[in-house]
């Protein structure tokens, strides 16, 4: 089966609802295809909220300069300047599209504040922020005229033609039958991130770096792909840390305290809780291997019990379902994987270099967040990159006299259910040696045991999502263990305790990747 739209786009979360949406308002046939429920996404589980200088206090300057000393000295000063500039828009928008965020009791905006911020600016809808914008823009492109959403459809590789230009995308209908060709003018990579790589991340089972490794199989070029963002607080419990513990609740009061009830992190850090990520997550790793324990608290106790409640409605429900009531109990917290701050290398309106290739969201690399992420910037990238896009892609014009490329190599026969240990190895893999500490010999061993594992993987893989989403998380790993050891200093997320300064002077730049031909 074939479908033919001016636009495809690959991904249902905040950055492809976003361009659908754009486009198809300006009159273009879209095709969306997203490999589970339109709503399932890593969009759909963000709670902080998003990051716009809104605030009578604040000012775009302000928070340009926030941005800027998160990023460690690599941020784009290009990309942080059109990003921040345009906040104010895209939330705005948001609210054009019908997302239902927080109000004060005068009706402004409610705004929160979290980690590395100086100002309170992180617009949100309670504490289930991400539910709320993805259930608005799934309605929005639900009855916007133009666009056909795919669901339950995986794709597998780009269609690149013989002159190198992507003229669309294969995907697999259901878990494996024939391929379903997907033609388009152009196409968005909107796959969102890659923390399934980790054994244990925030991130829901969707996040498995599709985009980025087919991008990296079509030839694209990809940056920074060291810079992993581990989350400082996420829910410790026998089932591994996986749900979120927002930073808000830090915005809110809450403090990160140790077995004994001191307040480590206030001590040791400018900022204390509400320094950056990056910080605070590798001031629990110091205090985890001191105390031998496998979390730290995340306390709230000394807020009003009510209000923290009313606020975090999201967080109450769950510790409770773990035992935990969070207005008199610590919260036992950990790091997760969280974020991926490198990815498919674009301009400052999405363009990859691949002809008729656009990437937006946490599968592009724009250069905003440099080595590390400020807290809630990432809706707002793939926002405003998904709207410039949209706003340029419209000049695309695909050459009709190339023929449509070949369907990819099928691989059949292989033993697909051998993807449980394939996954538990990588991610304890990444998580040892490719972790918030890193070292030269166990990044070494690392890109050692990735690679054997990518060759038994490719050879073994089979034709259906399980094993193609292993495939592609090793392609990511790989990407990401290699990157981290040929980068010899600390910066940002990555921290090499064999290099532990940062280093300008050789450093200051981009890791950038292509495949070799
Ligand atoms: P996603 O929202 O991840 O969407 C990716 C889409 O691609 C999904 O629909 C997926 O099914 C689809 N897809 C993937 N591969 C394929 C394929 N092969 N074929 C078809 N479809 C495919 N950021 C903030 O700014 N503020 C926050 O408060 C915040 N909180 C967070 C909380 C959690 C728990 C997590 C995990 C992340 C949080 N983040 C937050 C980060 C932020 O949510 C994400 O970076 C952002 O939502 C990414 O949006 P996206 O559109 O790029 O991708
Ligand atoms: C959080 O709410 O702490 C997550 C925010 C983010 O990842 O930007």
């Amino acid at each position: 089966m074939r479908i033919e739209s001016d636009y495809l786009i690959v991904g249902s979360g905040a950055a492809g609802l976003y361009f659908a949406i754009l486009a198809a308002q300006r009159d273009a046939s879209v095709t969306v295809v997203t490999k589970s429920g339109a709503g399932e996404s890593n969009t759909r589980y963000a709670q902080g909220g998003i990051a716009a200088a809104l605030g009578s206090d604040d000012s775009v300057a302000v928070h340009i300069q926030d941005t800027l000393d998160a990023g460690d000295g690599l941020c784009d000063a290009g990309a942080v300047q059109v990003a921040i500039e345009d906040g104010p828009r895209v939330v705005a928008d948001l609210l054009r599209l019908g997302t239902q965020f927080s109000r004060t009791a005068a009706g402004e905006l409610s705004l929160g504040r979290e980690g590395g911020h100086s100002r309170h600016r992180v617009a949100h809808a309670d504490d289930w922020t991400g539910r709320e914008i993805s259930r608005a823009l799934v309605a929005a492109a639900k009855s916007q005229e133009g666009i056909r959403l795919v669901a339950d459809t995986t794709v597998v590789d780009l269609a690149i033609d013989g002159k190198g230009r992507c003229r669309g995308a294969w995907a697999l209908e259901g878990s494996g039958g024939e391929p379903l060709a997907l033609q388009a003018r152009a196409t968005l990579l909107a796959t969102g991130g890659a923390g399934q790589m980790y054994a244990s991340t925030t991130n829901p089972g969707i996040a498995t770096g599709d985009g980025l490794a087919m991008a990296y199989r079509a030839g694209a070029t990809l940056a920074n792909m060291e810079f992993v963002q581990f989350h400082p607080t996420a829910l410790a419990h026998e089932q591994g840390n996986t749900f979120l513990i927002t930073e808000a609740l830090r915005g809110h009061g809450a403090i990160l305290v140790n077995d004994e009830g001191e307040a480590f992190v206030e001590k040791q850090l400018e900022g204390g809780s509400l320094a950056t990520r990056d910080r605070v997550a590798r001031a629990i790793v110091a205090e985890l291997k001191r105390s031998g324990r496998r979390h730290v608290y995340l306390d709230v106790t000394a807020q009003n019990a009510e209000q923290t409640r009313r606020r975090f409605p999201n967080i109450d429900r769950t510790c409770r379902e773990y035992g935990i009531d969070m207005t008199r109990d610590p919260i036992p917290v950990a790091p997760a994987a969280h974020y991926l701050c490198g990815g498919v290398h674009t301009n400052l309106h999405g363009r990859t270099d691949v002809p008729g290739l656009y990437a937006a969201g946490e599968v592009a690399h724009t250069g905003f967040h440099g080595a590390n992420r400020l807290a809630s910037n990432s809706l707002l990238e793939a926002l405003v990159f998904a709207r410039r896009a949209a706003d340029v892609v419209i000049e695309e014009s695909a050459d009709d006299q190339a023929h449509w490329p070949s369907p990819p190599e099928k691989h059949e026969g292989g033993e697909g259910e051998d993807c449980r240990r394939w996954r538990a190895e990588m991610g304890a893999t990444m998580l040892e040696w490719v972790g918030i500490e890193r070292d030269d010999g166990g990044l070494q061993k690392a890109c050692n045991r990735l690679a054997e594992l990518a060759e038994e993987i490719d050879a073994r893989r089979t034709h259906d999502q399980a094993s193609l989403e292993v495939w592609n998380l090793v392609t990511a790993a790989q990407l990401v263990a290699n990157t981290a050891r040929m980068r010899k200093e600390s910066r940002g997320v990555h921290y090499n305790t064999d290099h532990p300064r940062r280093d300008d002077e050789n450093w200051q730049h981009e890791s950038l990747v292509q495949l070799a031909r």
